[in-house]
């Protein structure tokens, strides 16, 4: 499912960056620029980093309490 709107970028094209050695937001957002133009993805991007067993410090949150629902956003077909 896409996280980034404004980049089309999928939770799984996330994970497989995860998978390849990311490990960090700022990183993300390098790679895959997601959370770099409307910014309304950056905490879908980091429940996704979380799930994916990245470290909570790591993911640009100082800590996590409880597990947090997904956010998607959809695409509306024109
Ligand atoms: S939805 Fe990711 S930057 Fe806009």
């Amino acid at each position: 499912m896409i996280v980034c709107v404004c980049k089309s970028v999928s939770d799984r094209t996330i994970r497989s960056s995860i998978a390849e050695g990311v490990d960090s937001f700022d990183e993300l957002q390098f790679e895959l620029g997601v959370a770099m133009c409307c910014g309304k993805c950056a905490d879908s991007v980091r429940d996704v980093m979380m799930q994916s067993g990245v470290c909570a410090s790591r993911c640009g949150l100082d800590h996590h309490t409880q597990a947090m629902p997904m956010t998607f956003y959809e695409r509306k077909a024109a």
